[in-house]
């Protein structure tokens, strides 16, 4: 979950540091460190709290040096304070480490270390390999380092100098996503993430686990941890500077829904083929036989990705009528999952592809001998390398931990799937025109809905929300928008502190009925479709218990203005594809709800982009 970056052999180290960290700073913010290596030895500063803190506090840094590495935290091991914050050093100050994961086998390190004499500074699991570097050390650094690798238990990405070789950063990798930025003229730039090195280079090595790199300006060698050297895959990126800057945006959430028009565009790009009624998806792999074998899907996701996974059940059970199990990644990983080889296809959806839940079912149903096949965003990260095939999603790079463009463009990818799957089914030339049709619309309807006026009519609404001082939420939804209504009360819950619960709207009698009164802000999720009638229904049962519904609907519909506290219009469109349409006034309620309470929009508490621990 914390965001590494390093840099060797660049002229500005402390800016390289400063730029990089600000762009991870997604991963974890509750404090930030640097350590850098110049002639006169190993400087450390730190600090709680964003990276601008310690902008502002590391100024006393070197600006230049031959090294540097740097860490934004998002706690696990030791409370939020400057001690535990990175890098770490040993009891001399000659080594420093950043680290992305846990050391499960810590508590036992640590004994076995302070029974020799060695004093720790912090709560930290990360410490240890300080102190473990420093005990390996005999002249070699980077055979420091693989003996402290083998002492490790767990996950790890970590970057690793010291004052006794100063030009060089000794990287190794474990389960924990790195990747080596090669820029020209020996300038070598480590990053948890690419986007803490666009700016910097476009030739980047993806490191495996169990690799161990040595990068100085005379160049870069990688190891096995058992000293094989490794020939390097170098390759290109193709993310844009551009992606990462907000330009006139105040936060990247606002940005990233803007972005959905584009991004759900590039999800179709060279997908859609509707002369031929059909999809074409390269990167699935799924042959003919597979396709017409399949006997059961599988999708497992967590979050937001899980939201998307239940669309995915809707539409691969309504259209293709092949049965489908959505499971929370966490859960799976401890049960006995049963997976029938040849029959059974398993999905893995993540936006990062670095979730340490999903990754962990995705080991163990492949174990089981499931075809595996993930939905990722991040180009080359660890779900898109280890399953058997997959589809990326290319919304571009999502920076606000609040998942939007990420998911619509998840629909979007299952959409094709299923027309792709079902094309070679029995699905009819017509039924996929119409969802091909559909789909092709999105990105023109979506760019219509962030019309200024509609935006002001949400923020008017989260006006009221905050004035009224409103502490919970209940969002309602039935069919394929009742996931809709759980990624709407998730984005309210996670970045305006508000207690939001989704729900299916008849479910609502069962219990959570309890709940409604005249303070109680009721999001119904009423497109006119096939079910519109029963939603009607339960509008009238809460009506009757004076709740205050906000509506959304199909364009034209008007008979809900009488009675809906707001309605907010959605243009019409199929069921299937109606989803991308329904959630964007959601993600935006939660946007201007918890701008106006003044809250970090793109950096909510207590969380981080990407959960690369369990
Ligand atoms: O990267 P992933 O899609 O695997 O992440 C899954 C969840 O952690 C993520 O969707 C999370 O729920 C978001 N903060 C939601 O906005």
């Amino acid at each position: 979950m914390c965001g590494i970056v390093g840099c060797v052999g660049v002229e500005d180290t402390w800016n390289c540091l400063i730029g990089g960290l600000k762009l991870l700073e997604y991963r974890g913010y509750d404090s930030a460190g640097m350590a850098i290596v110049d002639e006169k030895g190993l400087h450390v500063s730190k600090s709680v709290g964003m990276v601008r803190n310690l902008e502002i506090n590391g100024r006393r840094l070197p600006a230049h040096g031959s090294v540097g590495i740097a860490h934004t935290r998002w706690a696990t091991h030791g409370g939020v304070t400057e001690k535990n914050a990175h890098p770490h050093v040993d009891a001399k100050g000659e080594f420093a480490v950043v680290h992305n994961g846990i050391v499960e086998n810590h508590m036992a390190l640590r004994t076995a270390l302070e029974s020799e004499g060695v004093d720790f500074q912090t709560e930290t699991d990360t410490e240890i390999i300080a102190h473990l570097v420093a005990r390996f050390y005999e002249g070699d650094l980077v055979e420091a380092v693989r003996l402290s690798c083998k002492e490790l238990r767990g996950t790890y990405g970590i970057l690793v100098v010291s004052v006794k070789e100063p030009e060089k950063i000794v990287a190794a990798r474990m389960g924990s996503p790195l990747v080596l930025g090669i820029g020209g003229q020996g300038h070598y730039v480590f990053a948890s993430d690419v986007p803490a090195m666009i700016s910097r280079t476009s030739q980047v090595v993806y490191l495996n686990d169990g690799e161990v790199v040595s990068a100085s300006p005379e160049g870069y060698e990688i190891f096995s941890l058992d000293k094989t050297p490794i020939t390097p895959k170098v390759e290109s990126l193709d993310q844009k500077l551009e992606s990462i800057y907000l330009g006139d945006f105040e936060h990247y959430m606002l940005k990233e829904i803007f972005d959905q028009p584009i991004a759900l565009t590039n999800t179709m790009r060279g997908r859609v083929r509707p002369e031929a009624s059909d999809v074409h998806l390269g990167g699935a792999r799924l042959t003919v036989d597979e396709i017409r074998n399949l006997r059961r899907v599988i999708i497992v996701a967590c979050g937001t990705s899980w939201h998307a996974a239940l669309i995915g059940k809707y539409l691969i059970e309504e259209i293709l009528r092949i049965p489908v199990e959505v499971e929370y990644a966490s859960e799976l990983r401890y049960r006995n999952p049963i997976v029938r080889p040849g029959e059974d296809l398993a999905i893995f959806i993540s936006q990062s592809g670095e979730t340490a839940d999903t990754l962990a079912a995705l080991r163990e149903l492949k174990r089981k001998g499931a075809r595996t096949l993930g939905i990722c965003n991040v180009v080359n990260s660890t779900i898109a390398r280890e399953v058997h095939s997959g589809i990326y999603t290319h919304a571009g790079i999502e920076i606000g931990v609040a998942s939007t463009k990420a998911f619509t463009a998840q629909v979007v990818t299952l959409l094709l799937l299923t027309v792709h799957v079902g094309r070679q089914r029995d699905m009819s030339s017509y039924f996929a025109d119409d969802v091909i049709q559909d789909m092709l619309k999105v990105p023109n309807l979506i760019d219509h809905m962030l019309a200024k006026e509609c935006l002001e009519q949400i923020e008017k609404i989260a006006a009221e929300v905050v004035d009224s001082g409103v502490r919970n939420f209940l969002y309602l939804g039935r069919g394929v928008n009742f996931p809709v209504a759980l990624e709407g009360a998730l984005k309210m819950k996670e970045i305006s502190y508000i207690h939001a619960e989704g729900y299916p709207a008849a479910e609502m009698k069962h219990g959570p009925i309890a709940l409604i009164d005249e303070n109680m802000p009721v999001v119904v999720i009423a497109p006119k479709d096939r079910i519109y009638e029963k939603v009607m229904n339960n509008i009238q049962e809460l009506l009757a218990r004076k709740a205050k519904i906000i509506a959304v609907t199909t364009d034209g519909n008007t008979e809900l203005e009488d009675i809906c506290q707001h309605v907010l219009y959605v243009p019409s469109v199929s069921d299937p594809v109606m989803p991308l349409l329904t959630v964007v006034p959601l993600q935006l309620l939660a946007y201007y709800t918890a701008c106006l309470k003044g809250l970090s929009v793109d950096k909510p508490r207590n969380l981080a982009k990407s959960v690369t621990v369990e």
